[in-house]
C-alpha cells in the first residue's frame, strides 16, 4: 500500500506529520501531507496493544511505561505502515482530563487569567500546583476554542474571541481544562523516547471535533464508542457542551458473546466483527440479541445524558455522530437511530483528506475508528 501512496505523490514536497492516539486498547496512528490548500493521506495503521498485556485484541489494557514505548516504537517501525517522519500532535485520553464549565464574570483577559486558577481550585480535586491548566472562553458566536497542553505548564491559556457579545451580559462561561502534571510527563516521556517531535498533546475530543464536525448550528452528539467505555460529547456551534463517560464499550459486548455462546473472548470477538446484528441465520440473531442488552444498556443512559442537554437548554440535539471501533459493528448505526430517535451517522474523518479511490470504501468503515488520529495530524498540519 505505501509504495501505491509514493507513487501517487511522487514529486511532492511538502512536509509530512504523524497524528498519535494512544487508545486504551490499540494505537492508531495516521500520515498526512499537504498538497496545495488539501490535506494527503500517505498511510496508517492500527497495533492492537491487547498482545503487550497478555490479553486478546479488542480489550482495554493498562500498560506500564516502558511496554506502551515499546508497542509504540513497533508502530512506527513497521514496515507496512512505512511511517517517514517524526513531526507529529499526540493525543491525551479524555479520562485523563479534568473539564469544567465555569461562570465569571466579565472581566478583562489579563484579570480573568489571574482569576481562574484561583476560581478552578472549586473544581480540581488536586492541588492546582500539580495540573497544567487551559481555559478559553465559550463564545456566544460561531467560533471554536482550541484547547491544547505544550509540555511546560502554563499559568494560563489563551482564549478566544469575545466579539458579538451583548453589552448587558455581565458573565461569561469558560470552558476550564486541567491534567495532571504527571500525565503530561508520561507523554512527553512517550514521545522523546521515540525520538518524536511533539509539537502538541490534546485532548482526543478535540481532535475529534476537527476531523468529523461539519459546520453546523444545531447542537450534535459524538458517540464514541471503545473497548472498555462510550465517550458522549454534545457539540454546539463548534463547541463541547457536555462530555459523559459510560462504563461499557465493545469489549462487553465481546464478553457477553463469549458467555453466552460458551466461547473464548478470541472467538467471540471474531464474531462479533464478522456478524455483527446484520446476521440473520439463527446463532445470528442470538448474537443480535445478545449485542442489544450491552447496546440498551449505552443507548439508555445516552438518552438521559441527551435530555439533561435539551432540558437544560431547551434545544434538541439533531445528530449523532459515531467514531471509536465500536461504531464499526455491523447494523450498530440502526440499532442506535432507533435508540435516540434522532438522525444518525458515522464520522468521516478521510473526507477532509484526499485518499486513493480505491481506498474509499474500507476508509469509510474504518475511518471512524481514526477520527482522533486524523484531527491530530490535520491540525500539526495546520501549525507548520
Ligand atoms: N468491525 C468491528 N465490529 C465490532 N466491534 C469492533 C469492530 N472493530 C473494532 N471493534 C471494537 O472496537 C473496540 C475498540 O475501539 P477503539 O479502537 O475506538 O478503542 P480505543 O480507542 O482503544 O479505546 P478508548 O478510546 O476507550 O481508549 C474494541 O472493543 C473492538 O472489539
Ligand atoms: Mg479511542
Amino acid at each position: 500500500m505505501s509504495n501505491f501512496f509514493e507513487k501517487l505523490f511522487a514529486g511532492n514536497t511538502g512536509q509530512s506529520v504523524l497524528g498519535i492516539d494512544i487508545g486504551s486498547s490499540s494505537i492508531k496512528i495516521v500520515q498526512l501531507k499537504r498538497k496545495g490548500a488539501r490535506a494527503i493521506l500517505e498511510t496508517y495503521g492500527e497495533l492492537s496493544l491487547g498482545p503487550y498485556a497478555k490479553t486478546s485484541v479488542g480489550t482495554a489494557t493498562v500498560l506500564p511505561q516502558e511496554k506502551l514505548i515499546e508497542a509504540l516504537h513497533d508502530i512506527l517501525v513497521e514496515k507496512e505502515v512505512n511511517i517517514t517522519t517524526r513531526l507529529c500532535g499526540i493525543a491525551i485520553p479524555f479520562s485523563s482530563s479534568l473539564m469544567s464549565v465555569i461562570e465569571m464574570p466579565e472581566v478583562s483577559h489579563k484579570q480573568l487569567a489571574e482569576m481562574i486558577p484561583l476560581e478552578a481550585r472549586k473544581y480540581i480535586p488536586v492541588p492546582i500546583s500539580e495540573v497544567t491548566l487551559d481555559w478559553s472562553i465559550i463564545p456566544r458566536n460561531d467560533v471554536r476554542p482550541t484547547t491544547d497542553f505544550d509540555s511546560t505548564p502554563l499559568p494560563a491559556g489563551q482564549s478566544v474571541s469575545q466579539a458579538g457579545q451583548p453589552k448587558k451580559i455581565s458573565t461569561v462561561d469558560v470552558l476550564v481544562v486541567a491534567i495532571h502534571n504527571d500525565t503530561l510527563g508520561r507523554y512527553v516521556d512517550l514521545a522523546t523516547k521515540n525520538n518524536l517531535d511533539a509539537g502538541f498533546f490534546e485532548i482526543e475530543i478535540f481532535s475529534t471535533m476537527r476531523s468529523v464536525l461539519e459546520q453546523t448550528l444545531d447542537p450534535v452528539m459524538i458517540f464514541d464508542m471503545g473497548a472498555a467505555t462510550t465517550k458522549l460529547f454534545i457539540v454546539e456551534r463548534g463547541v463541547l457542551k457536555v462530555s459523559h463517560t459510560i462504563n461499557r464499550g465493545g469489549q462487553n459486548i465481546t464478553a457477553s458473546i463469549a458467555k453466552s455462546f460458551g466461547v473464548p473472548i478470541e472467538r467471540a470477538e471474531v464474531m462479533k466483527c464478522d456478524l455483527g446484528m446484520t446476521a440473520t441465520t439463527p446463532e445470528g440473531q442470538e448474537i443480535s440479541q445478545v449485542i442489544m442488552l450491552t447496546l440498551e444498556y449505552i443507548f439508555e443512559e445516552a438518552n438521559r445524558i441527551v435530555l439533561t442537554f435539551e432540558k437544560k437548554y431547551n434545544k434538541a440535539v439533531s445528530k449523532v455522530i459515531m467514531v471509536g471501533g465500536g461504531s464499526a459493528l455491523k447494523g450498530v448505526n440502526d440499532a442506535a437511530k432507533k435508540g435516540f430517535q434522532t438522525d444518525v451517522v458515522s464520522g468521516d474523518p478521510f473526507s477532509k483528506v484526499v485518499t486513493p479511490v480505491f481506498l474509499e470504501e474500507v476508509l469509510r468503515q474504518t475511518g471512524p475508528q481514526f477520527a482522533v488520529a486524523v484531527g491530530l495530524a490535520l491540525r500539526k498540519l495546520e501549525e507548520l
